[in-house]
């Protein structure tokens, strides 16, 4: 990618994200939330508080559940990013897509990207989890719809589908 002069007083800075190698020329505290959506048509994440309160702007960096309304851009250099978009063909996603549908654990859909990359986060790294661990794993999403109960049997639900023989 050529900088141009509106380019001015921003860096390059390069990642990967859903497994594509991107280089945007962006200011240095740019928000990643804003260069995944608007740069890069990635309107998966969605902007809820954008104070890092919600979690709607999940996306995970190696590995790791952040608000991208609170990362600068610059923190993305080298950086592996998967955002919602980035899970679509995945099973562990299917399952956790049709347990949301079947137990109403998503409704206007606004935390729903970042409750189910919240949720992979969990069952990556607990696969059988018990109730307190979806609570805590799911602690920093918040929801204005369902009142939680649906998103935590959804979560069980995946897992349980996940874990069986
Ligand atoms: S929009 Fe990022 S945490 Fe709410
Ligand atoms: S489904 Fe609407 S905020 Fe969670």
């Amino acid at each position: 990618m050529n900088s141009t002069s509106d380019d001015r007083g921003k860096s390059e800075v390069s990642f990967t994200v859903n497994g594509e190698r991107k280089t945007v020329f962006a200011f240095p505290m740019e928000r990643l939330l804003d260069v995944l959506r608007q740069r890069l048509g990635l309107t998966g994440a969605k902007e809820g508080c954008g104070e890092g309160e919600c979690g709607s702007c999940s996306v995970l960096m190696d590995g790791v559940l952040v608000n991208s309304c609170l990362v600068p851009v610059l923190q993305a250099e080298g950086v592996n990013i998967v955002t919602i978009e980035g899970l679509a063909m995945g099973t562990r996603l299917q399952s956790l897509q049709e347990a949301f549908l079947e137990c109403g654990g998503a409704q206007c859909g606004i935390c729903t990207p970042g409750m189910i990359l919240a949720a992979l986060h969990l069952l990556s790294k607990k696969p059988r989890p018990a109730l307190e661990d979806i609570r805590e794993g799911l602690s920093g999403n918040l929801c204005r719809c369902t009142g939680y109960a649906q998103i935590f049997e959804a979560v069980a639900n995946a897992a349980q589908r996940n874990t069986s023989p």
